[in-house]
């Protein structure tokens, strides 16, 4: 084992939703570590930003518009990307969306809706991306993005939190039935990373400048995330491209959580003078 086991030298990758945010920074990550990246976004204005990013790195980038709520579209994506670069290493099957609402207030289209980007969308991509991965004889790596919500309960993102749920049992699923032909499948579970989709819960609709490298630190995150700050797109980009070289080739079906240790603190706090922990119901009793 060396420094080079962690380079992705001439790896081609696909990574969907990656205009902005979380796919973003892993599409960024792969290139800084020498892979080529196909770019597959609905917004055609943010592709081009991250292709700017992948090419200023000196790796070819393909942008191709793509709703990933739209199974044809996914399937032609995939198949300009063969077309293209001729192989296929590594999916990261990044795209995702949740509107908040009490269960009861949902009608039957959005759970569809939410369906289609957070699963379905995964399905079609794995099953038409893995074929030209099994023929490239070189095995690869599937990193699906999911989220904390997956390992937990989520008041008013009820049918999000079932998806991503899905989507950890799936990818467990998938790294034995790859694991043949070399392919490793695992997930992350980020909480409260620093992108535009994040801000949009908290504050509504936002441009899509970069994320600062680093997320903030209000009182509020401080006392809930361990390490005391928002978690940044960089910190998932370090954890997919660990995921993809060589360094994890005998990692497969795992979920690595990516939240500053907020699933390990199950409900501890930093108490609020910030000296030692507190369970949140010890606050209330108080
Ligand atoms: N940000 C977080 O704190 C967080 C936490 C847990 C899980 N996640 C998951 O990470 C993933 C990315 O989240 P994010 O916060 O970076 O999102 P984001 O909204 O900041 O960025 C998502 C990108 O996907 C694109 N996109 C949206 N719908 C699309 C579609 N139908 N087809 C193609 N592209 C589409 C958007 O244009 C955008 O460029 C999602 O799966 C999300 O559930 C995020």
């Amino acid at each position: 084992m060396g420094p080079s086991d962690i380079l992705l030298t001439d790896q081609v990758a696909i990574v969907t939703g990656s205009g902005a945010g979380i796919g973003q920074g892993i599409a960024a990550g792969l290139a800084a570590f020498g892979a080529d990246v196909v770019v597959a976004e609905i917004d055609p204005e943010r592709a081009r930003v991250t292709a700017g990013l992948i090419e200023s790195q000196g790796r070819r980038c393909l942008a191709v518009p793509t709703d990933m709520s739209d199974t044809e579209q996914i399937r032609s994506m995939v198949d300009e990307a063969q077309r293209h670069f001729g192989r296929l290493d590594i999916l990261v099957n990044n795209v995702g969306g949740v509107r908040q609402a009490p269960f009861l207030d949902q009608s039957e289209r959005s759970w569809r809706r939410h369906i289609d980007l957070n699963l379905i969308s995964l399905f079609a991509t794995t099953a038409a991306a893995t074929p030209t991965m099994i023929s490239g004889a070189k095995g690869g790596s599937i990193v699906n993005v999911a989220s904390i919500e997956a390992l937990r309960a989520a008041p008013e993102f009820a049918v999000y939190a079932a998806c991503k749920a899905a989507m950890t049992n799936f990818t467990r699923t998938m790294a034995l039935e790859l694991a043949e032909h070399g392919i490793r499948v695992n997930a992350l579970a980020p909480d409260i990373i620093a992108t535009p989709g994040i801000r949009g819960i908290i504050t509504g609709p936002v441009p899509s400048p970069l994320p600062p490298a680093r997320g903030r630190s209000s009182e509020g995150v401080t006392r809930y995330v361990p390490l005391g700050r928002e978690g940044s797109i960089d910190d998932c980009a370090g954890a997919a491209v660990f995921l993809c070289s060589a360094m994890a080739r005998y990692v497969t079906g795992v979920t690595l959580s990516i939240d500053g240790g907020t699933a390990a603190s199950a409900g501890w706090v930093r108490r609020a003078d910030g000296r030692g922990w507190q369970l949140v119901a010890e606050q209330a009793d108080a």
